[in-house]
């Protein structure tokens, strides 16, 4: 490989150039590449032949492992039958028998699907469902979004509107006007090395009540929030938190919406963490793990009363002037279908449940390490947050990280948390190759 190799006409250089990759230091990466070639169950093979144990199920995507069969079956068959069918005032079989099983497995009452091709897409979405649903329920004047900081909902102009992150604001001067965000949940000097769910915290849910104060609930659509926050470094709610969170929307007619792109399909071991948790919101975004990461597709449910609140006038009328070329893709469709089997029949979700345990004290046992300054763990996910490094934030976690790829282990790290969600059929003796390969990292970057 090598990335200053001129092209001829015709000729592939295999240049590493030409591809901007996403969420990327480009030129440190194309300096010194980490490149995947094939994957079955755990692992990856790189480039160079290593195999490497995958810690973060992909990028929170390959609940069921690699290289499922029945995946990859059930794609080819689709593709060889119907390899596109449009969804706009035509249909196919697919997505209706995929809502159907989707239905099934969803939180009671939200049994409306709209499908979509990524997370980022869900959560614009759902924003703009709310926003539609308030004007067609008479509540026009709720037009302003909450979201919570350092939430992450993907990359549309909606997501990164009502997101938290930010570095992935603050280019773009240009976001949604109406939107306030709540206080994120992260309080390390109260929370740090929780078991479970983190004691303290719940206050920061009334927040909203401060929010319906200063602009009135007759102005206010919906808020958005990631039951537990993955991109920003495992940030788990507090005790309660959700619930209350429910509580306040429901009392001032607010529409709350979950984004379980990353909680969805099994992570924290349910279905979803609506599930987990005991809340039922009205609108649930995801993706990723709906299809196992093989094909790319999203989905959002919604509760049976607002999807009724659009089924009204001339039965002529498109209800909802939304949707992409590819909602409901027939590809996509199967290899959704095919997940839902595995997830079924291989009881993955459960799996998630039975190995919480070892995976806390796993994770937690890491505590003593030098720069260690808090464990959050839940499900099969888990973070690891280390303290700065004098040259800056994030260099300590990218030092673990890469360390850890080149000792045979993918982390993912974000600032300076380490963050881990392996698939979900990972075993008790992956576990420990993955904590000691971190552990050593860990040590390492001291
Ligand atoms: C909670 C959440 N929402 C939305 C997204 C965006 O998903 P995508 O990258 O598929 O657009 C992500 C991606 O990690 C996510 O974690």
């Amino acid at each position: 490989m090598t990335n200053n190799t001129s092209p001829q006409p015709g000729r592939i250089t295999n240049s590493l150039d030409d591809f901007w990759m996403p969420f990327t230091a480009n030129r440190q990466f194309k300096a010194r590449p980490r490149l995947l070639e094939s994957a079955e169950g755990m692992y990856f093979t790189a480039t160079d032949g290593r195999k490497v144990l995958d810690g973060t199920a992909g990028l929170w995507c390959c609940n069921a492992g690699h290289g499922r069969r029945e995946i990859t079956e059930a794609v080819s068959r689709q593709i060889a039958k119907l390899d596109f069918a449009p969804t706009f005032q035509m249909g196919h079989p697919l997505p209706f028998e995929l809502a159907e099983r989707l239905a099934e497995i969803a939180p009671k009452g939200l049994n409306k699907v709209f499908f979509t091709n990524s997370g980022s897409e869900s959560a614009d979405t759902a924003l703009k469902i709310a926003l539609a649903y308030q004007r067609a329920i008479g509540q026009g004047t709720r037009t302003r979004l909450i979201g919570r900081e350092l939430g992450y909902h993907g990359v549309g102009f909606g997501g990164i509107s009502v997101g938290g992150m930010v570095n992935n604001r603050k280019a773009f001067s240009t976001l949604l006007p109406n939107v306030d965000h709540l206080p994120h949940t992260l309080d390390i000097q109260r929370n740090a090395f929780s078991r479970g769910l983190p004691e303290f915290g719940i206050e920061k849910a009334d927040e909203l009540e401060h929010l319906v104060t200063l602009h009135g609930a007759e102005n206010i659509a919906a808020v958005i929030v990631e039951p537990m926050s993955g991109s920003a470094g495992v940030i788990l709610p507090p005790v309660g938190y959700l619930k209350r969170l429910r509580e306040i929307t429901r009392k001032h007619g607010i529409l709350l919406i979950f984004d379980e792109v990353i909680t969805g399909f099994g992570r924290i071991g349910e279905a979803f963490a609506a599930q987990r948790w005991g809340v039922t919101p009205d609108i649930i975004t995801c993706a990723k793990g709906l299809t196992n990461g093989a094909i790319p597709m999203g989905a959002v449910f919604v509760d049976e009363q607002i999807y009724q609140a659009f089924m009204q006038g001339p039965e002529s009328n498109i209800e909802f002037f939304h949707g992409y070329t590819y909602s409901g893709h027939p590809v996509a469709c199967a290899a959704a279908l095919a997940t839902l089997d595995i997830y079924q029949n291989d009881r993955l979700f459960q799996q998630a449940i039975e190995l919480e345990g070892y995976w806390q004290e796993a994770l937690l046992s890491l505590r003593d390490l030098p720069n260690v300054i808090d464990i959050r763990a839940i499900g099969l996910v888990g973070g690891v947050q280390l303290a700065p490094s004098a040259e800056g934030a994030g260099k300590r976690g990218f030092q673990v990280f890469e360390q850890c790829f080149q000792d045979n282990v993918m982390v993912r790290v974000t600032g300076d948390t380490i963050a881990m969600s392996p698939p979900l059929i990972v075993e008790k003796a992956q576990i420990d190759t993955l904590i000691a390969t971190l552990g050593d990292a860990i040590h390492k970057a001291s």
